[in-house]
């Protein structure tokens, strides 16, 4: 059995270029990718579920083979009710290295799910969300970091700072 439906995890709080880059490449590679959003600890994020979700659907509209999902509770099982034998993960930099081997390690013991790791593109190897959010929050440039949709939907946010979704953000 090959690998045909794959599925590319993360917080995606928000969806940066880095994200955009590994999601391209593995729909380049793969039958059909499947963007899931881990909705178990949205609540302590910047943007809900749905708007992340929002941002991804409009970032890759114009790739057919990918889809946007969410998930609650354990990977392996998301993949286990989606008939997904393998997942794709971005490594930036060794320091990804160790966290992401033993998450690796940990979902092939549980399920055999495989995990497959691609190296970022050097261009966006300093890149993650956290960052995206520190700058924007202080006003810094983030025109090349992040897709124009999710800049636009950053500033928007950061302009409202009563919004109740950001309320548990750290
Ligand atoms: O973008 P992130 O924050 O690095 O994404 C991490 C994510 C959501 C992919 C990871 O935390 C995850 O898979 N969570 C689901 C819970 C789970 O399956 N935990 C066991 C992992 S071995």
């Amino acid at each position: 059995m090959g690998v045909h439906r794959v599925v590319c995890p993360g917080s995606f709080d928000p969806v940066t270029n880095g994200h955009v880059d590994i999601i391209r490449r593995a729909a380049l590679l793969h039958e059909e990718v499947i963007v899931a959003v881990g909705a178990n600890l949205a609540k302590r994020g910047m943007f809900t579920v749905e708007e992340r979700v929002a941002m991804l659907r409009e970032v890759t509209r114009d790739l057919p083979n990918v889809k946007v999902d969410t998930f609650r509770g354990l990977l392996v099982d998301f993949c286990r009710e989606h008939g997904i034998s393998a997942i794709v993960k971005g490594l930036r930099a060794v320091s990804d290295f160790e966290y992401e081997m033993e998450m690796a390690q940990m979902n092939y013991r549980l399920a055999d799910v495989e995990t497959l790791f691609m190296t970022a593109n050097p261009l966006y190897s300093f890149l993650r969300s956290s960052r995206v959010r520190e700058i924007a929050e202080y006003g810094g440039n983030i025109k090349s970091l992040v897709p124009d949709v999710v800049e636009k939907r950053l500033l928007e946010k950061l302009s409202r700072p009563e919004d109740p979704s950001r309320s548990g953000e750290h």
